[in-house]
């Protein structure tokens, strides 16, 4: 069977060293050939990676990993569920090789997610009996799960995404397992356990739809208050999973600027931009939301127009202008996904359509948007 996305990367490889050699002949100097080296004096450029690619079932996809992107996020291999499925079994198999992909090719490895109330087994909150857990107990399985997560990968895993999600969308703290049975400042024990594990990791709060008002401000409060504390955050993650209308280009310079502003390093964490008629009325990333088929939710079967690629690709443009002007506070920007077909939004909130959310396209040819991406970075790196 044909490999697409192995003749994508030599069809790749071949362009650049055509243009590598004009730029050679004509003496001009050489335009940047990778997401990685456009931006390598502004920030990392990650990309979130799924099992087939960790464990090498997709070598075409791995190739681009390695030439575009200078930073890993494992989509779902760290997760609770995967990792600890049972009380006494920990199962580390695909995250070893995660973390042996990422260090083979001298990547900034991220560890995606110790504390969230999804992917998390029921039996995390219960006793033998089925009963819920106290807060002691609960604190005490928390503690020991970061300890033998993060502590494996110890100098290994350069930064974790320690909390995910703990913000209702009124600012006001979600109502999740956790915050029912420990109490508020289960985030700050989380985050005191993984500091513990490895003193070296940079710790991350993660959530989603940041830039609105309402829920910005819940997190300015409680980034203030654990810096007031003294614990150990040194990051926000805007996970950034982005419409062609939200946020607003003044809203995510905001929200980047009101971060920094506290003293907090800031990453894009799971980028991508939905092109595709809104399913819910309101922007959300909550994996709980399901919205029935229909096609006109799914306008784009058989491809994406070139108009609606260009604007995808101004899109683009426009939101790596606002991260750039922020270069210095924004440490990273890590794609949630390498292909529009590794794509989460084909199934969410709808299943089964035909998204197109990220840079390269379904056999893995770069987008118009990627070069949008790469002229962005212009030449002021
Ligand atoms: O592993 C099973 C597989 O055994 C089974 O055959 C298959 C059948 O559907 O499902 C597989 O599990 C899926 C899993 O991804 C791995 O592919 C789940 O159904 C599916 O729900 C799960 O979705 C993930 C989602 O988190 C779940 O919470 C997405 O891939 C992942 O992109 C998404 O990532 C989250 C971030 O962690 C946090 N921020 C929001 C973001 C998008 O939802």
């Amino acid at each position: 069977m044909l490999n697409w996305r192995f003749i994508a990367v030599v069809a790749m490889v071949a362009t650049d060293m055509v243009a590598a050699t004009q730029a050679q002949s004509s003496r001009k100097p050489q335009s940047p050939v990778s997401l990685k080296d456009a931006y390598r004096n502004a920030f990392l450029i990650g990309v979130a990676i799924n099992s087939p690619q960790i464990k090498g079932q997709d070598m075409g996809g791995d190739a681009i990993v390695e030439r575009q992107f200078n930073s890993i996020t494992p989509e779902n291999v760290l997760k609770w569920e995967v990792v600890h499925p049972e009380p006494d079994v920990y199962n580390f198999d695909l995250s070893d090789q995660y973390v042996s992909f990422g260090e083979k090719r001298h990547m900034f490895v991220v560890g995606h997610c110790l504390v969230w109330h999804s992917q998390t087994p029921a039996w995390v909150f219960r006793d033998d009996k089925g009963d819920s857990l106290d807060r002691d107990a609960l604190l005490k399985r928390m503690h020991d799960h970061i300890q033998t997560v993060v502590g494996r990968y110890k100098g290994r895993i350069q930064a974790w995404d320690v909390v995910n999600e703990a913000l209702n969308e009124n600012g006001t703290m979600r109502q999740s397992p956790w915050q029912k049975i420990i109490g508020d400042d289960y985030v700050e024990k989380a985050f005191q356990y993984a500091h513990e594990a490895d003193p070296q990791a940079k710790l991350v709060y993660n959530d989603y739809n940041l830039e609105n008002d309402q829920k910005r401000k819940g997190a300015l409060v409680l980034i203030t208050k654990l810096k007031a504390e003294g614990v150990p955050v040194d990051a926000v993650g805007l996970q950034g999973h982005d419409s062609m209308d939200w946020p607003s280009l003044e809203d995510e310079d905001t929200t980047i600027g009101a971060f920094a502003s506290l003293g907090v390093k800031v990453i894009i964490s799971e980028l991508d931009i939905d092109l595709l008629p809104p399913a819910t009325e309101h922007a959300t990333a909550d994996v709980s939301v399901h919205v029935e088929q229909d096609p006109k939710l799914n306008p784009y079967p058989k491809g994406l127009p070139e108009s609606v690629q260009k604007e995808l690709g101004k899109r683009y443009s426009d939101l790596f202008k606002v991260f750039l002007k922020h270069r210095g506070a924004v440490i990273r920007v890590t794609f949630w996904g390498l292909s529009d077909g590794d794509s989460w939004r084909n199934d969410w909130p709808v299943l089964g359509r035909t998204s197109y959310p990220l840079l390269f396209d379904r056999s893995d040819q770069p987008k118009l948007a990627f070069h949008a991406v790469l002229e962005a970075a212009g030449g002021k790196n």
